[in-house]
């Protein structure tokens, strides 16, 4: 190789690795201002997790008759629970724990969501009862129609806590 080649060479390695040397602080902040946006995002109560699907997700989970008062119902093909509260309301939990996604189960004895990873516990309404998890069960909307329960499993609904407005009541 002549020396004129060997210098031009020398100086594309040395400007690219000022480019790459350059270019790592930007990504940097990209993927921590990408970080962040997302972080935010997750922590936003009332926050839909998942976008409406236009095809229809309504799954019929049964009969209003078929789910007794004061009952939890664990539906593991739809990755829900089905509560029927006191009062006869419905109340549509998920199955993964709002700690890190394991999936909690439903213990009667004690009645309340275990989970079996970090042991956070959960009300019926998935209050959280027990830490690490920091925020209820996410939930999903019910409707009812014509005696039938029906669960839009495309819509999972993230909160802090229970309110009454995330329980349907037949009419
Ligand atoms: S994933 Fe449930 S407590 Fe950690």
């Amino acid at each position: 190789m002549t020396p004129a080649l060997s210098d031009k060479k020398a100086k594309d390695t040395s400007g690219r690795r000022d480019f790459l040397r350059k270019a790592w602080p930007v990504v940097g902040l990209v993927a921590a201002a990408e970080f962040l946006l997302f972080t935010i995002n997750m922590l936003r109560p009332g926050k839909e997790l998942s976008k409406s699907n236009p095809i229809s997700t309504l799954k019929i989970i049964g009969n209003v008759e078929d789910f007794q008062v004061n009952s939890v119902t664990t539906d593991r093909v739809n990755k829900l629970f089905l509560v029927r509260q006191q009062d006869g309301g419905f109340l549509a939990l998920s199955l993964i724990c709002s700690h890190l996604g394991c999936s909690v189960a439903w213990d009667e004895p004690n009645t309340r969501f275990i989970c079996p990873c970090h042991s956070s516990a959960f009300d019926k309404f998935g209050n959280v009862v027990n830490s690490p998890a920091a925020r209820a069960l996410d939930y999903f909307p019910v409707t009812i129609e014509a005696g039938k329960v029906k669960v839009d499993i495309s819509r999972k609904m993230k909160r802090k806590k229970f309110d009454k407005s995330q329980v349907t009541y037949a009419l």
